[in-house]
């Protein structure tokens, strides 16, 4: 049976938790790295696993985690640790000090406490400032992206990073307004939003400012580029049959997952007219299941944020 983790109103549910520890399959003495501790839910089944022999090494670059590390701390007598910082850096650190895993995980984007916090300034259902950073000391916040940025540049952080239609006209008139007044809350960013686009589409899918939220979201904490360092620092970490296994909430994010596992799995990156290899490279991992494993329709029903959830997993060859 799995260990009670009892979330409060605003704690993280863990997204595929059964599934994260069918592929991730931890044993006593091994060592596990959550990249992505949050409420810390998966890092207390995840250690539950271990007996109380061996060791979770739990990195967040957001430090309101720690109350929820010291939960974890209370209720195993394995050996944990709260690193604070971006888990691509942080990996790369680990590696460097002869640090091996046997899993590593990582769950990917914002955590409910994040989202619910509305001084985060995530969310566009809340007035708050223009925020957005996970690590509240980075340089970087959303009102800088948005008061700062050219229009084109402003355009294609919300076409890329937000799939959005309108990112032309929105753009356009973010700078028409900051032109008079600039942005500090999240409120007149929804309003502006909601008067680009055209009427029909502001009752269209999902709440207009989503696609730009998410985007300005994106560029602020580099969410993608972390994940492009983080996939070959974590898989250098991962002892031979080790477990890798990455959440993902957007297709953009999957992408990358994805690709670098399709790539890991091939091993040779000669070109392919190529009549025999030329590079040498052997395959480095096993992506195990070939396919993304998604929620079950119980999952969504109990927690709607699962829904557009994607594993992906890999075992690293000897
Ligand atoms: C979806 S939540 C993880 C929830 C966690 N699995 C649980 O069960 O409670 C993602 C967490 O990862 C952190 N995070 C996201 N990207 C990060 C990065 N590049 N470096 C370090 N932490 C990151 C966020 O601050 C957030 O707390």
């Amino acid at each position: 049976m799995l260990p009670s983790v009892l979330p409060t109103e605003t704690d993280h549910v863990p997204v595929l938790a059964d599934e994260v520890l069918a592929t991730l399959a931890p044993r006593p003495g091994e060592t596990i790295v959550d990249c992505t501790f949050g409420a810390g839910g998966h890092s207390t089944l995840l250690a539950a696993r271990l007996r109380g022999d061996g060791k979770l090494i739990a990195i967040d670059r957001d430090p309101t985690v720690a109350p929820y590390f010291e939960r974890l701390r209370r209720s195993t007598s394995a050996k944990v640790r709260l690193l604070h910082g971006e888990f691509s850096q942080v990996l790369v650190q680990l590696a460097s000090n002869g640090v091996q895993a046997d899993a590593i995980l990582l769950d990917l984007g914002v955590s409910s406490m994040q989202l619910d916090r509305p001084e985060r300034g995530f969310s566009y259902a809340v007035d708050a400032a223009l925020d957005m950073r996970m690590d509240p000391s980075a340089e970087l916040t959303a009102s800088d992206v948005v008061n700062e940025r050219a229009e084109r540049d402003l355009a294609e952080i919300f076409r890329r990073y937000g799939e959005e239609r309108y990112a032309r006209q929105i753009a356009r008139a973010i700078v028409k307004r900051r032109a008079k007044q600039p942005f500090e809350r999240t409120g007149d960013l929804v309003e502006v939003v909601k008067q680009a686009i055209p009427a029909p589409a502001r009752f269209g899918e999902g709440h207009p400012a989503k696609r730009v939220f998410q985007a300005l979201r994106i560029e602020v904490n580099d969410e993608l580029g972390s994940l492009e360092r983080a996939l070959p620092a974590a898989l250098e970490m991962l002892r031979p049959s080790g477990r890798l296994a990455v959440i993902s909430f957007h297709s953009l994010e999957d992408r990358i997952v994805k690709r670098f596992l399709r790539a890991e799995e091939h091993g040779c990156t000669c070109p392919p007219e190529f009549p025999v290899c030329a590079c040498g490279a052997s395959p480095t991992l096993r992506a195990t299941p070939r396919r993304a494993i998604r929620p079950s329709a119980a999952e969504i029903a109990r927690n709607p944020r699962s829904q557009s959830a994607r594993l992906r997993a890999a075992v690293k060859l000897g």
